[in-house]
C-alpha cells in the first residue's frame, strides 16, 4: 500500500510525543528514520577531509584547472585541525599538514603509483598512500623502495602573522 511520508512522519512524531520524549530526542528519531545526511551536519564532528566547495577556501586548489593558489581560513571548522601538529586536510588535489615541528606543508595528495590518497602520519613525519602504503616525505619526494617511484609536487605555504590564514601556491 502506498503511504504519504509526511503523514507517516507526523504520526511517528505524535506517537513519540505521547511517550513524553523531548524535541531533541524526537529529532534523533527523525534523523534515524529519514536520511542521515540531512541531520548529520549539526551533530557530527568536522570531517578530517574536505572538498573544494568549503567556505573556508578561496582560490584554486585543483591543479588540473590552472595554477594552484588558494587561501585557507584556519578558523573554519574544516581547516582548524591544521593549527594542531599532526592535523591534515585534503583540499582539491592537495594535502596540507601541520607536520612535526609545527611546520605547515602542502604536497600533491594523489599517489603517483595508482592514484591512492596520501595521508599524513605524524609518528614518522611522512605521507602514506592509503592503497599500497608508499611513503612520501613532507617535500613530496617518494621514499626509496616503494611501489610508487615518482614524486608528487611540493607547494609553498605562507602562514599569516596571526596564524589564521594559510596561503598555498605553486
Ligand atoms: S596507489 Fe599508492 S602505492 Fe599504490
Amino acid at each position: 500500500m502506498k503511504t504519504n511520508p509526511a503523514i507517516d512522519q507526523m504520526k511517528r512524531g505524535e506517537f513519540l510525543r505521547s511517550l513524553g520524549l523531548s524535541s531533541a530526542a524526537l529529532m534523533s528519531f527523525y534523523c534515524l528514520g529519514t536520511t542521515m545526511t540531512a541531520c548529520s551536519k549539526s551533530s557530527d564532528p568536522a570531517p578530517a577531509t574536505t572538498s573544494t566547495n568549503s567556505t573556508g577556501l578561496t582560490g584554486n586548489a585543483d591543479s588540473s584547472k590552472g595554477p594552484v593558489d588558494f587561501t585557507l581560513d584556519l578558523t573554519h571548522a574544516d581547516f582548524k585541525s591544521l593549527k594542531t601538529v599532526g592535523g591534515y586536510a585534503n583540499v582539491g588535489d592537495i594535502v596540507v599538514a601541520n607536520s612535526k615541528g609545527n611546520n605547515i606543508v602542502a604536497i600533491g595528495r594523489i599517489c603517483t603509483h595508482q592514484g591512492g590518497n596520501l595521508e599524513y602520519q605524524l609518528a614518522d613525519d611522512v605521507f602514506r598512500c592509503n592503497i599500497h602504503q608508499s611513503l612520501y616525505g613532507t617535500d613530496g619526494k617518494v621514499k626509496p623502495n616503494q611501489e610508487a617511484t615518482k614524486d608528487v609536487k611540493q607547494y609553498k605555504t605562507i602562514l599569516s602573522a596571526d596564524g589564521n590564514k594559510l596561503q598555498v601556491k605553486a
